[in-house]
């Protein structure tokens, strides 16, 4: 049976943290053996916001790229690639352009929290009302016909989807109607108890060294009322337990059990969660050193010519069912 087409996409916005890793790069891994997998690295949507402040979008796509291949993604099972290397990704968005109606864009929830949240910028612009359209690009252009994402896309790939129709019903069918794929996301909170977010500065980079991992899990917040070892714990909100029920599956119920009971203090629960991340990103770690800066330029040059040559088959369909050719 015909494997079905994956595509999926990262902003480049810097350094990936460990809830990257556990949240979306592990459900890509295993995805890749399954499908056939366009990972795309979303640097013409990163101009979308940062369109004043480019000066490192170049570097930030190499780091994501490395990123991603010293958790396991594969160039040899997934075309790994970036969005502004295919000029076809502009083209589709235009066509799509005309004929996407400007009440879906304003009517879209992402549109009208980033304008709220995002207020200090001015994102009253063109391309950043239009970014859905460019997602839509994106996945349309390889005939994707699933989109692992986060519940907070899913607006975008119904509109990808109500674009796909509304473009078949004009010109022929052309395009599937792709499906998110919402893949259970273990929650991790940064070492604050927020979210783990750049802005917090609350975050376990990948690239972190095995003393960041010690100074920022004996910094993780823990309950405020066990003050010696043999207090009772009440985890509820407890940074280190999360990690531990995210990567350390096996013996977190006894960790918190153990806590609750006061026999675990919290000092030693650390140290605990220290060796098991610091594992993590040793096996990432030396992962990374096989891949040196000129094989990674090679990955995504090549990843450029994959996706192109599926790329300029799609736009050369597009053109020739709207009548330009
Ligand atoms: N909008 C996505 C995000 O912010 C990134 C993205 C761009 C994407 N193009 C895509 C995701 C296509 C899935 C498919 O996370």
């Amino acid at each position: 049976m015909k494997r079905k087409t994956i595509l999926s996409g990262m902003r480049p916005t810097g350094k990936l943290h460990i809830g990257h890793y556990a949240g979306v790069l592990t459900n890509w891994i295993k995805l890749q053996e399954e499908y056939n997998c366009f990972f795309m690295v979303a640097d013409l949507h990163a101009l979308t916001t940062e369109y004043d402040n480019t000066k490192d979008i170049k570097q930030n796509t190499y780091d994501i790229v490395a990123d991603w291949l010293s958790c396991g993604i594969n160039p040899q099972k997934a075309v790994i690639f970036c969005q502004s290397d295919v000029p076809e990704h502009s083209e589709l968005h235009l066509f799509f352009s005309m004929l996407t109606p400007l009440g879906w864009l304003y009517s879209c929830p992402t549109y009208k929290e980033q304008l709220r949240e995002q207020s200090s910028k001015d994102l009253k612009t063109y391309g950043f009302l239009g970014y859905p359209v460019l997602q839509a690009a994106d996945i349309l252009l390889y005939k994707a016909e699933v989109v692992p994402v986060g519940k907070d896309q899913i607006p975008h790939i119904e509109l990808t989807r109500e674009i796909a129709r509304r473009f078949n019903s004009f010109y022929g069918k052309c395009f599937p109607e792709p499906q998110a794929l919402l893949t259970e996301t273990p929650y991790i909170p940064g070492i604050d108890g927020r979210k783990m977010s750049k802005s917090y500065n609350n975050c376990i980079y990948l690239t972190d060294t095995e003393e960041d991992v010690r100074q920022k899990v004996m910094q993780m917040f823990t309950d405020p009322t066990k003050i010696r070892k043999n207090d009772p714990g009440n985890p509820e909100n407890c940074v280190v337990l999360a990690f531990h029920k995210v990567f350390n599956q096996n013996e977190a119920k006894d960790i918190e059990s153990l806590c609750r009971a006061g026999k675990l203090g919290c000092v030693e629960d650390k140290k605990n969660l220290i060796k098991i991340l610091i594992d993590i990103l040793q096996s990432i770690k030396e992962k990374r050193e096989k891949f040196t800066p000129k094989k990674i330029e090679e990955i995504i040059s090549e990843g450029q010519s994959k996706a192109s040559s599926v790329a300029k088959q799609t736009i050369n369909e597009v053109k020739n069912l709207i009548g330009l050719l």
